[in-house]
C-alpha cells in the first residue's frame, strides 16, 4: 500500500481509495490495491488579483510615503510638506467640540445613528447653508468625511457609459471613485494663466450628451485658488444649458487667505441642481473624526429622484460616526476664535511660500488665496515625479508631484502643503532651492 499527499486542502482527514480514482502520474510504480490520500493543511498560494477597474487609481499624496519610510528607517527626519493634516503641526482642535464628543459618548450615543445623520446636526448644517447664502436647500445628510459624500453623490448619479467633468489638476479622490465605478474620466483644465480658474472653453468642448455633472473644488486643492463670482455664474449658465448637476466641494470655505469672502456656488445659482460638500476635517481641525456632509439645493422637482437615490445609498451603509456628530452644532454655532488664529498662521506661511517661489530660479507660482496649498510650476528637463522622489532622497523634503493631480501635458508642478511653522518652512525651502540649483543649474 502507498500513501501520497494532496496539498492545498485544509483538512487533516486521511482517506483510502482505489487506484483507479487517482491520476496515473501520482501512482507508485509497483501496483497496489488501495491508496492512502493524506489531505494535508497548507497555505493558499493562488494569487487573488484586484479588480482591473482599479488599475488607474493612484493616490500620489500617500503613495510617496514608501520612499519617505525608507529614509525614516535609515534614521533621517523627513519634512512632510505632502499631507494636508493641520494636526501634524501647530494647530489644535477647539476644546469645546472635543467636550461635545466626550459628552455624547458618556451619554451613551454609541449605537448606530439615523442614516442621514442626527437631527440636531442636520439642523445645524441647514443653518450653515443659510449663512452661506444657499436659499433652496432640499436635503442635507452627514457622512464619514467629505470623502464619503463624494462617493455617495457620484455613485448615485452616473450610469455606465455616462461621465462627470472633473478638474485637471484635481483632488485625486474624484478620479479614484470614478475608476472604482468603471466610469471613464472626462477632465477639464484649470487655467494657470487665469489664476487657475476653470477653462470654460475646455468645459464646453468636453461636455457630451452623456455628461451628467461637473465638479468644482473651491477653494481648490491643489492650487489654492478661489473661483470668482463671475466664473461661478458662467459655470451655472453652462450647467443650465447642459442639464448638469454641480458638485461644489467647499471643504476649505473658512480657510480664506484674502479679505474677500468665500462665495458658495449654490448661493449664486439657487435654481441649478447642486450638492455642496462641507465638513469638519479642515475648518474645525479634526480630520481623524471623519465627519462631512452634503447640502442638496436647486428646484425641488428637479433634485427629488436624485436625492432619493443618495438616501438609499446612505441607508445601505447604515450611518456616519455617531458621537462625533454631536460636535457639528457646537462647531458651526459656537465660538469661531480658532479660525482667526488659523488664518493668521496660514496667511503668514502663504506669504513666506510665495516670496520663496518668486525668488527661486525655475520656480513660479500663482499666489494661493484659500486652503493651505501652493502649486508652483517648475522648469526642469525631467519629470516632476523624478524631481519629487530625488528631492526626498537627497534633501529629505517631501512634496507631491503635479502629475499625481493631473496637469496640462508639457507642464511640471509640485504641490506644497504650507502648514508647518515659518522656521520649518524656511529650512525646507532652502533645501529645495539647493536641490534645484545642484541638479539643474541656471535656467
Ligand atoms: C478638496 C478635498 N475634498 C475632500 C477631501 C476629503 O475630506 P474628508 O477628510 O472630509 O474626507 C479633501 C481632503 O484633503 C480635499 O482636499
Amino acid at each position: 500500500m502507498t500513501s501520497i499527499d494532496v496539498t492545498e486542502v485544509s483538512t487533516h482527514t486521511d482517506v483510502w481509495c482505489s487506484p483507479r480514482w487517482i491520476h496515473p502520474t501520482f501512482l507508485p510504480a509497483s501496483g497496489s490495491s488501495a491508496v492512502r490520500i493524506s489531505l494535508m493543511p497548507s497555505a493558499q498560494t493562488h494569487e487573488i488579483p484586484a479588480a482591473s477597474r482599479l488599475e488607474n487609481i493612484r493616490y500620489a499624496i500617500r503613495d510617496l510615503a514608501c520612499v519617505a519610510d525608507e529614509l525614516t528607517r535609515q534614521g533621517h527626519k523627513v519634512v512632510p510638506l505632502n499631507i494636508g493634516d493641520p494636526l501634524n503641526f501647530d494647530f489644535h482642535t477647539p476644546p469645546h467640540i472635543i467636550e461635545a464628543v466626550y459628552k455624547a459618548m458618556r451619554d451613551g450615543k454609541n449605537g448606530y445613528a439615523p442614516s442621514p445623520g442626527i437631527p440636531v446636526a442636520l439642523e445645524a448644517i441647514r443653518g450653515e447653508a443659510a449663512r452661506k447664502g444657499i436659499t433652496t436647500v432640499r436635503d442635507v445628510f452627514v457622512t464619514s468625511g467629505v470623502s464619503e459624500t463624494v462617493d455617495a453623490c457620484i455613485s448615485a448619479l452616473v450610469n455606465p457609459g455616462e461621465d462627470i467633468l472633473t478638474p485637471r489638476p484635481d483632488y485625486p479622490l474624484y478620479s479614484a471613485i470614478l475608476c472604482k465605478l468603471g466610469i471613464a474620466l472626462n477632465t477639464y483644465d484649470l487655467n494657470e494663466d487665469d489664476a487657475w480658474q476653470p477653462e470654460l472653453a475646455d468645459i464646453e468642448r468636453k461636455v457630451t450628451p452623456h455628461t451628467r455633472g461637473i465638479v468644482l473644488i473651491n477653494p481648490n486643492n491643489p492650487t489654492g485658488s478661489l473661483c470668482t463670482r463671475q466664473m461661478l455664474e458662467q459655470v451655472a449658465e453652462l450647467a443650465r444649458r447642459h442639464n448638469l448637476l454641480v458638485f461644489s466641494d467647499e471643504i476649505y470655505d473658512k480657510l480664506i487667505l484674502e479679505d474677500t469672502p468665500h462665495i458658495a456656488f449654490a448661493s449664486v445659482a439657487p435654481d441649478v441642481p447642486c450638492v455642496t460638500f462641507g465638513g469638519m476635517s479642515k475648518n474645525y481641525l479634526v480630520p481623524g473624526w471623519r465627519i462631512g456632509w452634503g447640502i442638496v439645493s436647486g428646484e425641488a422637482a428637479a433634485v427629488k429622484s436624485y436625492t432619493d437615490g443618495v438616501q438609499r445609498l446612505l441607508r445601505a451603509r447604515l450611518c456616519a460616526n455617531h458621537p462625533e456628530q454631536y460636535a457639528i452644532k457646537p462647531a458651526l454655532e459656537g465660538p469661531q476664535d480658532h479660525l482667526v488664529e488659523v488664518q493668521r498662521k496660514l496667511r503668514s506661511r502663504r506669504d513666506l511660500t510665495q516670496k520663496w517661489c518668486e525668488a527661486t530660479p525655475r520656480v513660479s507660482c500663482v499666489a494661493p488665496r484659500g486652503a493651505f496649498y501652493a502649486y508652483p510650476k517648475i522648469d526642469i528637463p525631467e519629470s516632476d515625479e523624478i524631481f519629487v522622489k530625488e528631492l526626498i532622497r537627497q534633501k529629505h523634503v517631501m512634496v507631491v508631484h503635479g502629475s499625481g493631480f493631473g496637469q496640462k501635458p508639457g507642464t511640471q508642478h509640485f504641490r506644497i502643503v504650507f502648514l508647518p511653522d515659518e522656521q520649518t518652512l524656511t529650512k525646507a525651502y532652502a533645501g529645495i532651492a539647493d536641490f534645484i540649483r545642484e541638479r539643474y543649474g541656471k535656467p
